[in-house]
């Protein structure tokens, strides 16, 4: 998949870039990478991206020209027979999930364009992007972050991007359910003991436990999740009265 980015501040991409599971996948070439500064597309003096908004009001909008002219620049006539998706991102856009996530991984190419100051030029919207993307119900200074958790999120679906050790399977969000809680050495930290069931060995036990407590955990935490997910709205409780029960005595 290649991937573009346009930006009013192309370092805020050198870090993730450089690091981990996103590095390796570029390094391996199944990402191809590249990140444009929106202002290298300005051919006045003083490089200007923004402009007063027509109409009046606060605050200064994108100018349409320079990003047009920056996503034109890299769109080659090879691409026609590509599936491209062109994202602004912009927190009037649809909410970002796990599931738009599997569906932009589909596509060979991505481009996305972060917006700033108040806004972009509409004309960007309507007759350039063919996507809106916003991350959540909250406002971000610029687009930026949202478009490195989408790159994130979108990368690591594609096959090779994870290595067999970081499968993605058992995530939260992926089976619909959050994940359950994991443990690690030593079995007795401060006097905190591990739940006995993970040391046991049984496998087929350990699976039981480990879908009961994601059951829990998102009844609690994103109740909205289960019905989703398909689960039976009277699971939660079920489980929770099984754990209170003792357990059934031997008898000799
Ligand atoms: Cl994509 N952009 C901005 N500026 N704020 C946001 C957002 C995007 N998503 C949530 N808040």
């Amino acid at each position: 998949m290649r991937i573009d980015i346009m930006t009013l501040f192309p370092q805020m991409f050198e870090d993730f870039a450089a690091t981990g599971i996103f590095k390796r996948a570029v390094s391996n070439q199944i990402i191809d990478f590249n990140v444009w500064n929106i202002r290298d597309y300005t051919y006045d003096k003083h490089h200007v991206t923004d402009d007063y908004p027509y109409g009046g009001g606060a605050g200064m909008v994108m100018k349409p020209e320079p990003i047009f002219e920056a996503v034109e620049n890299i769109i080659g006539a090879e691409d026609k027979n590509k599936k491209l998706s062109i994202i602004v991102t912009t927190p009037r856009g649809r909410l970002f999930s796990q599931e738009i996530a599997k569906e932009l991984a589909e596509y060979d190419r991505l481009i996305i364009i972060c917006g700033h100051y108040e806004g972009i030029d509409e004309r960007v919207h309507t007759n350039l992007a063919t996507d809106e993307i916003s991350i959540g119900d909250y406002v971000l200074s610029g687009g930026e972050p949202a478009a490195l958790v989408i790159v994130d999120a979108v990368t690591r679906l594609i096959p090779g991007v994870l290595g067999s050790e970081e499968s993605a399977k058992d995530d939260s969000h992926s089976d619909g359910l959050l994940e359950y809680p994991q443990y690690t050495r030593p079995a007795v930290f401060k006097g905190l003991e591990v739940p006995e069931i993970l040391l046991s060995g049984n496998h087929g036990e350990i699976a039981k436990w480990r879908r009961e407590q994601s059951i829990l955990k998102t009844a609690k935490r994103r109740p909205e999740l289960l019905n989703k997910a398909g689960i039976d709205p009277a699971e939660p409780l079920k489980i929770k009265e099984k754990a209170k029960k003792p357990p059934k005595k031997e008898w000799k």
